[in-house]
Parts: C-alpha cells; structure tokens; sequence
C-alpha cells in the first residue's frame, strides 16, 4: 500500500505516492531523476548519497521517503543559481577538490551543512565534518582545501543558500 507524501525538492513543491519500504534516495534518484546523489553502499557509510533534509545533511539511504513528508530537501542539482555555481562547487572546482567525482555531491551536501553553522572552520573541524564521506579517490587534501577556501569566500559575503548567486565567491577562493 502506498502512502502520499508532499514535499519541497530543489524549490519545487513534489507530490508522490511512495511504498512506505522506498527510501529517500530511491524517491529523488528513481522517482524524481536527480541523480547527483549517488549510492555508494547503501549501508549508511560512504556519505555519496548525503542531502539537506531541512538544512541538515542527512544520508538518504538511512531515511524513507516517508519521513521526508513535509520537508524541504536539498539536492545538488539544486546548489547552483542556474549558471551561478555555488561558492562550494566553485571552490571544489578551483582547489581540484574531485577526481572521479563520485563522492562529490556528498561532500559538498556535508560542507555546506558545516559552513552554514561556521563560515571559519579549521582543518580538523573540517575533517570530523567530513568523516562520514569516503572519497575512493583518496583525494581528501584537495577536499579540505576547497572547504577552507568556500568557507573563505562565505566570509567575504558569498551566500552559502543553495540557489543564491555566489556573487563573491570567485574572488574570494582565490582567483
Ligand atoms: S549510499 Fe548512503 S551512505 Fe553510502
Ligand atoms: S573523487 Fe573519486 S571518490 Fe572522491
């Protein structure tokens, strides 16, 4: 038996029926098509699947799209403000923050769950924050360089709002 769920994804108000077993991740990748969020266990350890759920990073595979009814979520495809990127996918671009790309769109949903809480973190608050993304690349230094450097742009006044043009985000991540 389905259940009707109504929710905000990327802005857009979504209304489905869900079988109550469907997980998050299933509903955004298979139901909506937004697959930036990607599936790398399913077991709740390598963070690939990780979106905002209400501001908050969570891992869409350990939640059902049945307990997302009433939320706002939070995709990567809803970071950028249409070709404004977002100051953190800019900073990943410029730092090299990414190799095969797989794990990014989870880093990026957990960074921006750390800078919205602080814009000025230091490395090892940046690592704990990131601990629960595996990037099979082993590119973390690149990672970490990103975040500082997107976290520097926040300071300089770029919005970390998903969908907000990062105005000043390029000067700031040191171009
Ligand atoms: S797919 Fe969700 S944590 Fe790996
Ligand atoms: S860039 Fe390849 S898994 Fe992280």
């Amino acid at each position: 038996m389905s259940e009707h769920i109504a929710l905000v994804v990327n802005g857009e108000r979504r209304e489905a029926d869900v079988e109550p077993r469907r997980l998050l991740v299933q509903f955004l990748r298979e139901d909506l098509g937004l697959t930036g969020t990607h599936v790398g266990c399913d077991t709740s350890q390598c963070g690939a699947c990780t979106v905002q759920v209400d501001g908050q990073a969570v891992k869409s595979c350990t939640m059902l799209a049945v307990q997302a009814d009433g939320a706002t979520i939070t995709t990567i495809e809803g970071m950028a403000n249409g070709d404004a990127l977002h100051p953190l996918q800019t900073a990943f671009w410029e730092q090299h923050g990414l190799q095969c790309g797989f794990c990014t769109p989870g880093m990026i949903m957990a960074a921006a769950d750390l800078l919205a809480r602080d814009p000025d973190p230091t490395d090892d608050e940046i690592r704990h924050a990131i601990q629960g993304n595996i990037c099979r690349c082993t590119g973390y230094q690149n990672i970490v360089a990103a975040i500082r450097a997107a976290g520097a742009a926040v300071q300089a006044g770029a919005s970390i709002t998903p969908g907000v043009a990062p105005a000043a985000a390029t000067v700031a991540a040191g171009r």
